[in-house]
């Protein structure tokens, strides 16, 4: 069986009143300028502030009939790239919506450029979330290295939004040898697990992994989106504490 699409794809789907994810079409990893032959899937979380602006957490693949539909819901205003591994399809919604701020995470800017995929970072994330959305979202930066990212917490739905930090992929979606591999390394439903690459540079920073944990646990989250693989509907801080300790 091949890999499968969380169908359909390039839809909004709301979760609670003014945040939704869009499920993308399948992306291929590039190591060292190949690209993988097995795909994957991808999610982005879209939360419409007050304002009416749009927030893009990790856009997926620009698509028309999404932007129209995302323009009837708000302005599109920023595209968040959480980890430098998320950030491919900023630059095509840029061209689409010129008005619109992209936002870098750690390392983002000098990966595009290796890379040459065209996006042009306007703002830089930090700790602390900036006033565009610092009444409606909170931020912190978890630690791991070069897999270091920034979570986003939205109040009032007390939706914690993560990227890589957390993959709870499901195997039936799965093809070989990511099916396998995907067992083994734990990251699948229905409990999930941290995303491997990210667990011994957590563990050596161990102090600020306590205090960013400290601050996600605080936000007391109800349910957790994550980029791969099945979101958390519930039990949010039961997940966090089964996963990171307590
Ligand atoms: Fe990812």
């Amino acid at each position: 069986m091949g890999s499968e699409l969380y169908e359909p794809v390039n839809v909004y789907k709301p979760i609670a009143s003014d945040i939704g994810i869009v499920d993308g079409p399948f992306e291929y990893l590039t190591v060292a300028g190949v690209k993988m032959p097995m795909p994957f899937t991808t999610r982005m979380t879209v939360v419409r502030l007050a304002n009416g602006d749009l927030f893009l957490h990790s856009p997926v693949a620009f698509d028309e009939g999404l932007a129209a539909e995302l323009q009837a819901l708000g302005t599109v205003r920023h595209l968040v790239s959480p980890n430098q591994f998320h950030y491919a399809h900023i630059g095509e919604w840029q061209k689409a919506f010129p008005g619109t701020i992209a936002w870098a995470s750690k390392g983002v800017r000098q990966r595009a450029r290796a890379r040459r995929v065209d996006v042009h970072f306007t703002r830089d994330l930090a700790s602390a979330p900036p006033e565009d959305w610092s009444r409606e979202i909170d931020q912190a930066l978890v630690p791991g290295s070069i897999f270091k990212e920034f979570v986003f917490f939205r109040r009032n739905s007390r939706t914690l939004i993560l990227t890589d930090t957390i993959m709870n992929f499901e195997l039936d979606k799965l093809a070989q040898p990511w099916r396998t591999f995907t067992k083994l390394s734990g990251m699948h439903a229905p409990r999930g697990e941290i995303f491997f690459g990210m667990r011994i540079p957590l563990w050596l920073q161990r102090t600020k992994t306590k205090e960013v944990i400290r601050k996600v646990c605080s936000w007391q989250p109800q349910r957790i989106v994550l980029s791969h693989g099945r979101c958390f509907d519930g039990n949010a801080d039961e997940v966090i504490h089964r996963i990171f300790g307590e």
